[in-house]
């Protein structure tokens, strides 16, 4: 096995649409799905091409009411080409299957240079074989720019050969099955007008209420000389070229195309620019070698191995496909990271709290690309004001799902495919995602000491964001405690109380600890600024002494609920149901979505204890255990590592992983305490994605939060690296199948740290040319590592050995 190849034999319609959603190619900018060229949507395919921060928004009736429904959008297809011999039929290999006519199908992915190849050979209706090899790249290089090249030998016959090239803008948003009576058309047909230039072909179309013009421009060129005729539709143009083949000989046809949108800078109209870059770009080879560059520097940056073969091919495609969603040439285009990458349309390519699991990796190698997508949420900041004070609150409320303009744009009902019904969806009451997003600043300062970045931005997200949990706590005289009630924590499968109509539940135990230690960060980022810079923002902000008393007293008194010795996944979940989980595992085998078994049968998760995803145990995920036990301990609640070792045994088997976040964080919690069944489902999440452990949902687009955060996993829990309060600690806890781990990490400024970890030794270098040392601590030691210097130390079993032990 090749840890940086994902090769498919054959070819299977039934697995197509997730072959596709894995081999997608983008660069940040945009991304192409890996389906076949000649391929167009019919239930198998889905040739979808999706340009980073392109939503468009339409009317629609949802469940029976009027909405608005906002799309990342489908845009034209680009790599529309298909071949056939002249009186042929054209190539088809779902019919050439069916007919016993495709005689081989192989297909690879190359992580490493970021090349989709395809070989096939097929025979047509009248017996004439044809080889094929199809390569492509979306280049990392240039980030306008994809290419296709398509080398066809007639095996066994010798004539005239046709190929179509096209753009096909007359593409809609049907990726979802479940999404489809929802408008999809979000592109205006134009027709096309032919260009001077013959190899040249140009696609205007622009976006229906955003307006976004796009323009998308190819050049086709084939190895032998061609008969060219231009052809054209509304929202499509063609060349058809007929070549001479000779049995045996080689015809290649290269393609390649150019996407610009008027969101794109330094452009004074997309079409101009789309077809000169299609016209001055080089040929598939030197596209290929700069391409090739491009990604050679971007592994570098993203030094991690482990000692598994397996484990490590797909923690490179996982880091491949992130590096493929955002990348260096996103960090301009204010855009936030989409749940389900450039890959595919569920949740509509919407941004939720899934940067959570992603900015981590990024900030340890490409701080420039985190710091972009904390933009995009701070740019969002006067929608989140605009949120809270419709909301009646102060501060800033950050939508739970999120597109183009920061409102909110989460669904009012979803469909269940299980019942046919449409029910109310209330998860935009999940306030927590405001928690996530002052959270990720301020890690992401801790890890980059980046002040200027907190003082000009960050602590401004904190500070609105800390404003609005204060504002929402609402004290209680009788108790002397502020309760924060109606919201929804992370688990989606509880919305309510049961019996009751109003949705949301009080003082969900993961939003008010979070909201806590929150208010103390965003007080501590203000301390943080030099003296000038934090009177400054308190001015801008009109930030007076007694709202940050107010701060103070939440976080002194805030409620958080118990039962049974255990953290309360909210206020009232002690007096719900036992779930009968082994009576409905025999029943339905998978009960991940167990909210759509039960609605279907007219019963809801709200009565059990059961739920979709890790809630209380997210805390021991976002925070380490002596932030937690110091949130607790201030509250005057139980802490430590009894309380916690309880909560996790209780809520684990009370969890059906309906999102694949879940197993995540339950592996990463149990790594600390259970390292084989840790490492067990830390390879299940692993995955999750490849193996489409949701069943159909990866070809609806890939599980970004789970892809980066298993390698996360692997920096922040395996490798034990954190950059809490200023330093570099080291905490290794290495699973003895991971074999020896090893990473290249960027910190505050340092580049290139090099570590390695083994069952019995940690090794931390500086690469040699550091302007200044690095400190790390380790246990109780305070270490300094001067530049090109390397420190070390003894483990036992993966772990620091005991001092005397
Ligand atoms: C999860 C959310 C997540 C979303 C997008 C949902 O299934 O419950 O936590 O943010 O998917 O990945």
């Amino acid at each position: 096995m090749n840890r940086w190849i994902l090769a498919y034999d054959g070819y299977d319609p039934e697995t197509e649409g997730l072959r596709e959603a894995l081999c997608t190619l983008g660069n940040g900018c945009f991304a192409t799905r890996g389906a076949g060229p000649e391929s167009s949507a019919d239930g198998v395919h889905y040739p979808g091409t999706y340009v980073a921060g392109c939503y468009d928004r339409l009317a629609a009736e949802i469940g029976g009411r009027p909405d608005d429904n906002a799309d990342l959008v489908n845009m034209p297809n680009w790599l529309a080409l298909t071949f056939r011999a002249e009186d042929g039929e054209w190539f088809d290999p779902d019919a050439a299957l069916s007919e016993d006519r495709l005689l081989s199908y192989r297909q690879e992915l190359d992580l490493r240079r970021g090349v989709l190849t395809r070989l096939v050979r097929v025979r047509d209706r009248a017996g004439r074989t044809f080889r094929l090899a199809q390569r492509r790249i979306v280049s990392m290089d240039d980030p306008h720019l994809a290419a296709l090249e398509t080398t066809i030998v007639a095996e066994d016959w010798s004539g005239r050969l046709q190929i179509r090239s096209a753009l096909d803008g007359r593409v809609v948003n049907a990726g979802v099955e479940r999404y489809r009576n929802l408008p999809g058309t979000h592109l205006i047909r134009e027709k096309p007008a032919p260009q001077s230039d013959p190899e040249l072909l140009l696609l205007r179309t622009s976006t229906i209420s955003s307006k976004i013009g796009i323009a998308m421009a190819a050049r086709t060129r084939t190895s032998v000389p061609a008969e060219s005729a231009y052809l054209v539709d509304d929202g499509w143009a063609a060349h058809d070229l007929d070549v001479t083949v000779r049995a045996s000989a080689p015809v290649t046809v290269e393609k390649v195309a150019a996407v610009f949108t008027s969101r794109d800078r330094v452009v004074e109209e997309c079409g101009q620019a789309a077809l000169e870059a299609a016209a001055r770009a080089g040929g598939f080879d030197s596209l290929l070698e700069r391409h090739t560059i491009a990604w050679t520097r971007l592994w570098r940056r993203c030094q991690l191995s482990v000692d598994h073969v397996e484990v490590q091919r797909i923690l490179n495609l996982h880091i491949f496909h992130l590096l493929q969603t955002v990348s260096e040439h996103s960090v301009d285009l204010d855009v936030g990271v989409p749940a389900r990458g450039l890959h595919g349309e569920a949740y509509r390519g919407h941004v939720f709290w899934d940067e959570l699991f992603i900015l981590p990796f990024l900030t340890m190698r490409f701080p420039e690309i985190a710091r972009a997508l904390l933009m995009y949420r701070w740019r969002r900041l006067p929608a989140a004001r605009r949120a809270a004070a419709a909301a009646g609150r102060r501060g800033a409320m950050y939508p739970w799902q999120s597109a183009a303009d920061g409102r909110e744009e989460t669904q009012r009902v979803h469909l269940n495919p299980r019942s046919g019904r449409w029910l109310p969806d209330h998860t935009h009451l999940q306030r927590h995602v405001g928690l996530t997003i002052a959270h990720n600043v301020w890690r992401f300062y801790e890890a980059t000491g980046d002040v200027e970045f907190l003082a000009e931005y960050g602590a401004e997200i904190m500070l609105e964001v800390a404003r609005f949990f204060a504002d929402l706590a609402v004290y209680e005289r009788s108790t002397d405690r502020y309760r924060i009630r109606g919201v929804m924590g992370p688990d989606e499968y509880h919305d309510a109380y049961p019996g009751r109509d109003e949705p949301g539940l009080d003082d969900n135990a993961y939003t008010n600890v979070l909201a806590v230690w929150m208010l103390r960060r965003a007080l501590d980022a203000l301390a943080a600024l030099p003296e000038e810079r934090c009177a400054e923002l308190q001015e801008r902000l009109a930030l007076t002494r007694e709202e940050i008393t107010r701060f103070e007293d939440v976080a002194r008194k805030m409620y958080v609920p118990f039962h049974d010795g255990v953290i309360s996944q909210f206020d009232g979940y002690a007096d719900l149901e036992e779930f009968d989980w082994t009576g409905y595992r025999g029943r339905y085998g998978d009960i991940r979505r167990l909210d759509r078994i039960l609605e279907a049968e007219d019963d809801s998760p709200n009565r059990y204890k059961a739920s979709k995803q890790a809630d209380v145990l997210m805390l021991f995920y976002v925070l380490s255990p002596d932030e937690l036990d110091d949130v607790l301990r201030r509250l005057g609640y139980e802490h430590g590592p009894a309380l916690a070792a309880r909560t996790i045994d209780y809520y684990l088997p009370r969890t059906c992983d309906g999102s694949t976040l879940s197993s995540l964080v339950h592996a990463w919690i149990l790594a600390h305490t259970d390292g084989d069944e840790a490492w067990k489902i830390f390879l299940e999440t692993l995955f999750s994605d490849l193996a489409d452990a949701q069943h159909g949902t990866t070809a609806e687009g890939v599980h970004l939060g789970a892809m980066a955060g298993t390698v996360d996993l692997v920096q922040r829990c395996h490798a034990g690296i954190s950059t809490r309060g200023g330093t570099l600690r080291l905490e290794p806890r290495l699973p003895p199948a991971a074999g020896e781990l090893c990473l290249g990490l960027r910190y505050r400024g340092h580049w290139g740290i090099d570590l390695s970890c083994r069952q019995d030794l940690i090794r931390v270098a500086l690469r040699p040319g550091a302007a200044s040392p690095v400190h790390i601590s380790y246990g109780t030691e305070d270490i300094e590592i001067q530049p090109g210097a390397s420190w070390q130390s003894h483990l036992r079993n993966g772990k620091p050995a005991r001092r005397g032990g």
